[in-house]
C-alpha cells in the first residue's frame, strides 16, 4: 500500500529542502530552570559549541534580569563567529533598551521581545484586549527601530483565542517582527494541534507569508519533539530547543531530537538544519556537567544507554548487521564507534590524538597538565575510556591554579560503626589548614571537615554522583550545589574514590561561590519566564 506521507520527499534533493533555523535556547530558557545556573565562563564556553555546532541563532540571555545576564550577553555577542546572538526582553521600553545595550555588539544582533497574549496571562498586566495590541505595536516598532532583526512571542499562544492571536500576530507583523514565535509555554498542546495552530496563522494572517513562524515548545506531556516537528511540517521554519532539553519544569524541546529526527527521518521530514550532528554529544555532556543536570540514562540520542545493546539477541543481531537494531550511527552524533582507548601505556601523542577526537584541541603546556593527570588516572584505573578523558577533562576545566581552595589530603574512616570520620587538609590562600570532623557517613564528616575550615552560610542544594563507566574501579562523577542568598553554583569533580571526588566537588562550588561574590553586585529580582 502507498504511503502518501511519502510521495516526493525521498526524491527531493537534500540542497533543495527547505533549510529549518535552529535557535538554541538553552542559556536563556534552559539556564532559567532552577538550580541550572551557570558561571560567566561556562555560559561562554557553552554559546562557544553552539556556535561550532551550527546553530543559526544563540539565545544568550535575559539581559535586564541580572548584571550576570547582561555581562554574559554582551561578552557571547562580541565574540560570537557565526551564529545570530539574541537577547530576551518584556514588553517594555526599559527591556527592549537593555537587551539591545547588549545585543548589539554581535555581528548579527536580534530582539527577541514577548507578553502573554492568553487570558490568564492578560489578567497580570490587566491590560484589555485593545490596550494589549498597543503596548504589543509600540514596543515592537521600539525594537525593530534599534535592530532590524526582531522576534516577538505571543507567551501562552496555544491557549490564547485564535482571533486574537491573528490580531496580535498580524500587529506584531505591522509593526516589524521579523519572527514570529509561537510559543507552547506550559506544554499543553498535542501535534495535531500544533501543526493546526500554525496553518491558522498562515492561512489567516495578512503579511504571515513576509516573516518566518518559529515553534516553542515545552515538555509537560512529553510532546515537545513531537510538537516542534509537527509546526514544522505545517511550516513552520524556526524551532527553539534546548541541549538536553533542558529548562523549566519538564523542558523544552531538545535540539538533539528535532535534529537528528529531521536527519534520520529525512524520508518524510525533508528539511534541512545546519547542524553538525558529531558535536551532539560532547555538548550534551558539557551542558550536564556545567548545569548539573545529568541525562538519564534511556534519553533519546544523548542518554548512556541510547547507543548501548545489552540483550543477547540484540548483540547477535548487531554483529550481524548494525542496522538490524540501529537506525543512526554512534559517530553521527560524536560517539567514538569503539570506546576502549587507552591505558597506562598510551604516550602524549596518542592521548592528544584521542582528545582531538573528543572535541578538546589542546596547547603544548595544557596537554602537559593533562597528561600528568592521565597517568595519574592510569596508574589506578587499567582501562581509560571516552567517558573517562571526558571526566579528567573536566575535572581540568574546573580547577585551576588560582583556586581560592584545594584539597590536598584527604583520609577517612568509615565502616559499620558510626561515627565515621574525615582527616581533611585544605589549603586556603595557600595556606595548609588541618582538621578531623565526625559525621553520619564518609562524605557527611568530609562537608563538615571543609566548613570547620571554610565557614560559610550556603545550603548544600544538590549533592550527586554517577558513576562515568562500569566496574569497582569506574570513576565517580560528584555534582555539588550551593545556594547563597538565592543565587546557585555548582561544583563537579571525578575520581575513582567516590569520597575524594566529593570533597573536591564541594571545594570546586565554594572557589565558584567566592568568584560569584566578588564579582556580583546587587540585582533587581525579576520573575522568571518560560
Ligand atoms: O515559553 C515561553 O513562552 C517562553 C517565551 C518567553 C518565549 O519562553
Ligand atoms: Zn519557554
Amino acid at each position: 500500500m502507498s504511503d502518501p506521507t511519502r510521495q516526493d520527499h525521498a526524491r527531493k534533493p537534500r540542497e533543495a529542502q527547505d533549510r529549518v533555523v535552529i535557535f538554541d535556547t538553552t542559556l536563556r530558557d534552559g539556564e532559567q530552570s532552577p538550580g541550572a545556573t551557570m558561571t560567566h565562563e561556562e555560559k561562554l564556553e557553552i554559546a562557544g559549541l553552539l556556535d561550532e555546532m551550527g546553530v543559526d541563532i544563540i539565545e544568550a540571555g535575559f539581559p535586564i534580569a541580572s548584571e550576570g545576564d547582561f555581562a554574559a550577553v554582551s561578552a557571547i555577542a562580541k565574540v560570537a563567529r557565526n551564529a545570530v546572538i539574541c537577547g530576551l526582553a518584556r514588553a517594555n521600553i526599559k527591556d527592549i533598551d537593555r537587551c539591545w545595550e547588549a545585543v548589539k555588539h554581535a555581528k548579527r544582533p536580534r530582539i527577541h521581545t514577548f507578553i502573554g497574549t492568553s487570558p490568564l496571562h492578560r489578567a497580570i498586566p490587566s491590560l484589555d484586549m485593545d490596550q494589549m495590541a498597543a503596548r504589543i505595536h509600540d514596543t515592537v516598532t521600539h525594537a525593530r527601530n534599534l535592530c532590524d532583526n526582531v522576534q516577538w512571542s505571543p507567551m501562552d499562544a496555544t491557549r490564547t483565542e485564535h482571533d486574537y492571536l491573528c490580531r496580535v500576530v498580524e500587529t506584531a507583523i505591522r509593526a516589524g517582527a521579523t519572527t514570529i514565535n509561537i510559543p507552547d509555554t506550559v506544554g499543553y498542546t498535542a501535534p495535531r494541534e500544533s501543526a493546526a495552530l500554525i496553518a491558522m496563522l498562515l492561512e489567516r494572517v495578512p503579511g504571515a507569508d513576509r516573516i518566518v513562524f518559529a515553534t516553542h515548545c515545552h515538555n509537560d506531556l512529553g510532546m515537545a519533539t513531537a510538537n516542534a516537528l509537527a509546526a514544522v511540517e505545517a511550516g513552520a521554519r524556526q524551532i527553539e530547543c534546548t541541549i538536553n532539553g533542558l529548562g523549566e519544569r519538564a523542558g523544552n524541546t531538545a535540539l538533539e531530537e528535532v535534529v537528528m529526527a529531521l536527519k534520520v527521518r529525512n524520508d518524510i521530514l525533508p528539511y534541512r538544519t545546519g547542524i553538525d550532528t558529531r558535536k551532539i554529544m560532547n555538548i550534551s555532556q558539557r551542558v550536564a556537567a556545567v548545569s548539573g543536570f545529568a541525562v538519564q540514562f534511556n534519553k533519546a540520542i544523548v542518554g548512556k544507554n541510547a547507543f548501548a545493546h545489552e540483550s543477547g539477541i540484540h548483540q547477535d543481531g548487531m554483529l550481524k548487521n548494525a542496522e538490524t537494531f540501529e537506525i543512526m550511527r554512534p559517530e553521527d552524533v560524536g560517539l567514538a564507534a569503539t570506546n576502549l582507548v587507552m591505558g597506562k601505556h598510551s604516550g602524549r601523542a596518542a592521548l592528544r590524538a584521542k582528545l582531538r577526537e573528543l572535541g578538546y584541541e589542546l596547547a603544548d603546556n595544557q596537554l602537559g597538565d593533562v597528561f600528568v593527570r592521565f597517568k595519574a588516572l592510569a596508574d589506578r584505573k587499567k582501562e581509560i575510556y571516552d567517558d573517562d578523558l571526558l571526566a579528567l577533562m573536566r575535572d581540568t576545566a574546573a580547577t585551576g591554579a588560582g583556586d581560592h581552595l584545594q584539597v590536598r589530603f584527604l583520609r577517612v574512616i568509615c565502616g559499620t560503626e558510626a561515627p565515621q570520620s574525615a582527616d581533611l587538609i585544605l589549603a586556603v590562600d595557600g595556606v595548609d589548614q588541618r582538621v578531623t570532623a565526625e559525621g553520619d557517613g564518609p562524605v557527611d564528616a568530609t562537608f563538615k571537615a571543609v566548613r570547620m575550615l571554610f565557614p560559610h552560610e550556603a545550603r548544600l542544594a544538590l549533592y550527586q554522583v554517577h558513576a562515568v563507566t562500569e566496574g569497582t574501579d569506574a570513576q565517580a562523577t560528584v555534582t555539588v550545589r550551593l545556594e547563597e542568598d538565592g543565587k546557585i553554583v555548582t561544583g563537579q569533580s571525578a575520581d575513582t574514590d567516590t569520597v575524594v571526588a566529593s570533597a573536591k566537588a564541594y571545594v570546586n562550588a565554594l572557589n565558584n561561590l567566592i568568584v560569584r561574590r566578588e564579582k556580583t553586585r546587587p540585582e533587581p529580582a525579576i520573575k522568571s519566564v518560560s
